[in-house]
């Protein structure tokens, strides 16, 4: 896996000589595996083509803020969201007087300010120009406010001066990059994860599930993985592929998951129970397919053990965080379930709407401990998984 696998950057081009090399930018950034958006302002206009860019990066180039069809596609907003990093390359000084500023006065810039993801800025101008005190002040504003700045590289420039103004050579912008998300906040910590539905049996041809696919468990892994952890997965039924490198063992019924849990639960670091577990299972499962009848069938059905419940209570527990699906008084039940069971952390979502939760690819969520509520806001499950491991290292770890 390349550093920027499955990665959304979306690379800001603005007004200087050097966007001329943003294609290889783009080029560069793929080779780390990312998937490429571009947003281009009239200065980089100047320098640029934008059919070099669309040609690149695959897709639409994004370049006007008041654009009505490219905010009915995909709008300023929409492309905040999108993307897991902003990348500025190259940041001309108007630009970045811009965003020093908190202006929205261009598609750049109020995609910036809507976007809540890591910025990061490669500066090229005459050497002059970066030299002086208005750029170098607002350089070190936006480095306070956590904007990471790629230093530009000193030598010949298209002005015919000689100094530090040059853009930092691509490669070297997109290491940059994905070396931003090899996080190693997780280091040497092990997580076991249980996700999917489980399956109860009836006879050998039906049995009783849910809807789960295993998505947010599989990008609660995926986090997990970028950020240095080892990742153990115990897997119930999925409809979505799994991540790589971990440890992967498949438990069908509530049962075996229930196993598989205590068999592993040893010196692991984290818990996260994102798998949804049947809470009952059939009684008395039939060897044989049960036959059509016009009688009434009933289903003896017995109470499953609550794996997270019995995993807090371990004299040893890990730091242990669980899911609670809902449909009705949401933020009473899971403050309940965060009691009862015991655990660190409950992480809310509303399963009631058809295109949030089980199946889908977006989700909204609560993570609620035993001090706060922090809501989540309607993502991806792979933006959020990542916000939730942040969040789960900041206030556990
Ligand atoms: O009680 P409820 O099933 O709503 O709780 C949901 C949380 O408990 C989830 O984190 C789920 O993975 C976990 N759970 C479990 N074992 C069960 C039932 C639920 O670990 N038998």
């Amino acid at each position: 896996m390349s550093s920027l696998t499955n990665k959304r950057i979306v690379l800001g081009v603005s007004g200087s000589i050097a966007a001329y090399k943003a294609p290889d930018i783009v080029r560069r950034l793929q080779d780390l595996g990312a998937e490429v958006r571009v947003i281009l302002t009239q200065g980089g206009a100047q320098f640029i083509t934008e059919l070099s860019l669309q040609a690149t990066s695959k897709n639409k180039v994004h370049d006007n803020l008041w654009d009505k069809e490219a905010e009915l596609s995909m709008g300023h907003i929409e492309l905040a969201k999108w993307a897991d990093a902003l990348l500025i390359a190259p940041a001309s000084a108007n630009t970045i007087a811009n965003l020093t500023a908190g202006k929205a006065c261009d598609l750049l810039s109020s995609v910036v300010l809507a976007s809540d993801c890591p910025v990061l800025i490669a500066p090229a101008m005459n050497q002059q120009m970066y030299a002086s005190n208005g750029v170098q002040d607002n350089l070190a504003t936006l480095v306070q406010r956590g904007i990471q700045v790629i230093d530009p590289a000193h030598g010949a420039q298209a002005c015919g001066d000689i100094g530090e103004g040059r853009l930092a050579e691509s490669t070297e912008i997109a290491k940059q990059v994905g070396s931003m998300f090899l996080s190693t906040k997780l280091s040497g910590k092990k997580v076991l994860i249980t996700l999917g539905a489980t399956i109860e049996a009836i006879d050998p041809v039906r049995y009783l599930s849910n809807h789960s696919s295993g998505k947010m468990g599989m990008a609660l892994a995926d986090a997990c993985i970028e950020a240095g952890a080892q990742v153990t997965l115990i897997i119930g039924n999925i409809s979505t592929s799994i991540s790589e490198p971990s440890k992967q063992i498949y438990a069908s019924s509530a049962k075996q998951m229930y196993q598989s849990v205590m068999e592993n639960i040893k010196d692991q670091d984290i818990f996260i129970a994102c798998a949804a577990v049947s809470d009952y299972s059939v009684k008395n499962p039939k060897n044989h397919k049960i036959k059509k009848s016009n009688q009434v069938l009933t289903i003896e059905l017995t109470p499953t053990k609550d794996i997270l419940k019995d995993v807090c209570q371990l004299p040893q527990k890990p730091i242990c965080i669980g899911f609670a699906a809902e449909t009705q008084n949401l933020l009473e039940n899971a403050q309940n379930k965060l009691k009862n069971k015991g655990c660190d952390a409950i992480i809310l979502n509303d399963v009631s709407s058809a295109d949030l939760g089980f199946k889908s690819d977006e989700n909204a969520v609560v993570f609620i401990d035993h001090k706060s509520s922090i809501k989540l806001a309607k993502n991806s499950k792979q933006k959020l998984g990542r916000k939730i491991i942040e969040i789960i290292n900041k206030k556990f770890l």
